[in-house]
């Protein structure tokens, strides 16, 4: 259905949403964990993805055992690889998994000169940030259809505060999640008909394993004042996703820095962030 009869589903929406099956990428550590925590204190089923299989397993095992009415399936997927996502659906369909909520969280960073690191890897990173996301959103929208009539369905993407800006020395990243949030703020408006919820995570600076991931140690200590707990930013995450919020932006200081991005010359936030990264 293209154009499906204007509703006021988006109210509605808010009111029936119940996660019953989520399915997470990302989820072996982090927010993911922390969102996958938060979705099955609310009684959802889960599938948690990511490549660390044991970290994923004890995650699923801990799940189970503080809320014994949900199941949490496990799937060691590399999100790198170009196939992924239509591995990830037929998985799905084979376990007969019916995702009525896609969190699309797997991600992370790679700091440095855009020309000085390896090309692969850069893509290898906007392939995950990017590519197998929108892969998995094409793949199972036509899922999330289906079941926003049995009770609703929804989607969230993870971007970032760097969305907002250029960021020299975190290009790739940065141009990323400005992709993420660009693009989910569209099917936001796309699915809205459709009764699907459709919600942008927007996290700043997060208690993770990105910092280490991307190579920025060296900014730990000046991060550590304006650091969140990966729990609470996937709790601003499911209730920005419950009121089918457009934008959710973790914390107040990431809220002010985000609008502050829409008024402050670029050239003054861009120099800005080269001085936050550099070493
Ligand atoms: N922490 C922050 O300060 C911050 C700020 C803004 C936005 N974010 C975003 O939040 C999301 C979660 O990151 P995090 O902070 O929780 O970092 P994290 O602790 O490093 O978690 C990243 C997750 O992504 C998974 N992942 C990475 N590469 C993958 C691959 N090739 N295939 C499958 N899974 C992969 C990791 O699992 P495996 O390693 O087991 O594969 C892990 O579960 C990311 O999209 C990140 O960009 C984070």
């Amino acid at each position: 259905m293209l154009n499906p009869s204007p509703t006021s589903k988006t109210s509605e929406m808010s009111k029936t949403l119940k996660f019953r099956n989520v399915l997470i990428t990302g989820a072996s550590g982090g927010i993911g964990k922390a969102l996958a925590e938060g979705f099955a204190a609310k009684g959802a089923n889960l599938l948690l993805v990511a490549r660390n299989e044991s970290a994923l397993k004890t995650l699923a095992a801990a799940l189970e055992k503080k809320n014994p009415k949900i199941k949490a399936h496990v799937l060691a997927l590399d999100l790198s690889k170009s196939d992924a996502a239509s591995k990830l659906k037929h998985h799905c369909l084979e376990q007969n998994f019916s995702v009525d909520t896609l969190v699309n969280n797997a991600g992370y960073g790679v700091w440095g000169q855009f020309a000085e690191l390896s090309l692969q890897e850069q893509l290898d990173c906007m392939q995950v940030n990017v590519t197998t996301l929108v892969q998995l959103t094409h793949e199972f929208i036509p899922m999330l259809k289906e079941n926003a009539s049995k009770g609703g369905a929804s989607l969230m993407n993870v971007a970032s505060t760097v969305a907002y800006q250029a960021m020299p020395t975190f290009a790739i990243y940065a141009a990323s999640k400005s992709f993420v949030l660009s693009f989910t703020r569209a099917l936001h408006h796309e699915l809205k008909p459709f009764g699907i919820a459709v919600s942008t995570l927007v996290p700043g600076a997060t208690e993770s394993n990105f910092i280490e991931r991307a190579g920025l140690q060296h900014t730990a200590e000046k991060a550590k004042k304006v650091t969140m707990t990966a729990e609470s930013v996937a709790q601003i995450g499911i209730r920005g996703l419950e009121k089918n919020q457009i934008e959710a932006i973790a914390g107040g200081l990431n809220r002010m820095m985000a609008g502050a991005t829409r008024f402050l010359p670029k050239s003054v936030l861009e120099h800005a962030a080269e001085s936050i990264y550099r070493k």
